[in-house]
């Protein structure tokens, strides 16, 4: 071996390496940092992409939108930024392609939803560069509010019933709070399929308790004012009777003697005013409230 075919074996051995290497990279190689875009209606949203090649021509970028099970529809097609041919209507005025090869979507509507592909093709480079996005789309959800059949309740009473209900938002979801603490579906404490009703199969003291619904979606989440509900124990009743109530009875009572001999008619009457003393709670225990029926205060807690 002399000096010249030794670097001659050497230039040979680089061109190769580069070769190969050069045939690696001749692919459009897209990135993106972001797997799920969520937007919301009336906003906009940035599908974000870069895209890096060897070679400095202007790419061929091409966005997809497939729906769920449909065929893909090409929502934008361009050369750089400029934009070929002509948007479908739904598009117009409102899509924008940045040179990084990003999708930019103004005044976003519920249809925008989908999975999205880009493809970016550069004429020297061999490979295609793909890469999908998801973009979800919502409307945000308003503050949802609690309905029940009364703030006050009877211990064992069955199948007491919460509602929570919300007036806008897409794909709510449901969650309830008691005293702070999230409710898991439990065999006492039912919660619906879709967690919008909470029923309470058999009231105990411990129900006695702040709740508070939740509604959420992929964009935001509120909470309803907490609602609070009471338990009254069964024994109570007696005792409301034997001090303070006593006095009531007593009372209605005398009525009911004096006014029983007056009109027959009127004695069935008398008979439901009389019965009716036991469900009237002793007004200290109920505070602002009037004395009502206990098992039904029809309060409107919306
Ligand atoms: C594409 O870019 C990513 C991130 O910069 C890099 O990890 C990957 O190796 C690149 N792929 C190719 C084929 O160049
Ligand atoms: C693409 O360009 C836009 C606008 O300049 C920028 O906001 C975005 O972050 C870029 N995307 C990536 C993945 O770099
Ligand atoms: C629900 O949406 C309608 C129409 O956009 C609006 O008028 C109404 O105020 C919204 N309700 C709530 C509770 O935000
Ligand atoms: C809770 O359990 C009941 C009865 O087992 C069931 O019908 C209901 O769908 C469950 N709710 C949820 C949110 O899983």
């Amino acid at each position: 071996y002399n000096s010249d075919s030794s670097s001659l074996l050497v230039v040979v051995a680089v061109t190769s390496v580069f070769l190969c290497v050069n045939s690696e990279v001749s692919a459009v190689n897209v990135t993106s940092l972001t797997q799920v875009v969520r937007g919301t209606v009336g906003k906009e949203a940035l599908l974000s992409v870069s895209y890096s090649s060897s070679s400095s021509d202007k790419p061929v970028i091409k966005w997809l939108l497939k729906k769920n099970k449909e065929k893909p529809i090409t929502v934008v097609q361009s050369i750089g930024t400029d934009i070929i041919g002509n948007l479908r209507p739904e598009y117009r005025n409102r899509i924008l392609v940045l040179e990084n090869g990003s999708l930019l979507l103004h005044d976003l509507k519920l249809s925008d939803e989908g999975a999205y592909e880009v493809e970016i093709s550069i004429t020297d480079d061999s490979f295609t560069g793909e890469h999908y996005i998801e973009l979800t789309v919502d409307v945000p959800v308003s503050k949802p509010y609690i309905q029940m059949m009364a703030s006050s309740v009877l211990e064992y009473s069955e199948h007491f019933n919460l509602h929570c209900s919300h007036e806008n938002g897409t794909k709510p979801i449901y969650s309830w709070l008691k005293g702070g603490k999230v409710l898991t579906n439990d065999s006492r404490l039912l919660l619906s399929y879709d967690q919008k009703v909470l029923t309470i199969s058999r009231v105990l003291m411990s129900d006695d308790d702040i709740y508070t619904c939740a509604v959420e979606n992929p964009i935001s989440s509120l909470k309803s004012m907490p609602v609070r509900l009471t338990v009254y124990r069964r024994s109570s009743l007696y005792i409301i009777l034997s001090t303070g109530g006593i006095f009531l009875l007593i009372t209605l009572v005398t009525v009911c003697a004096c006014w029983k001999p007056s009109k027959l008619q009127n004695v069935s009457k008398i008979n439901i005013l009389c019965l009716s003393v036991d469900v009237v709670p002793k007004p200290a225990t109920l505070g602002r409230r009037s004395p009502m029926p206990l098992y039904v205060l029809n309060e409107d807690v919306s």
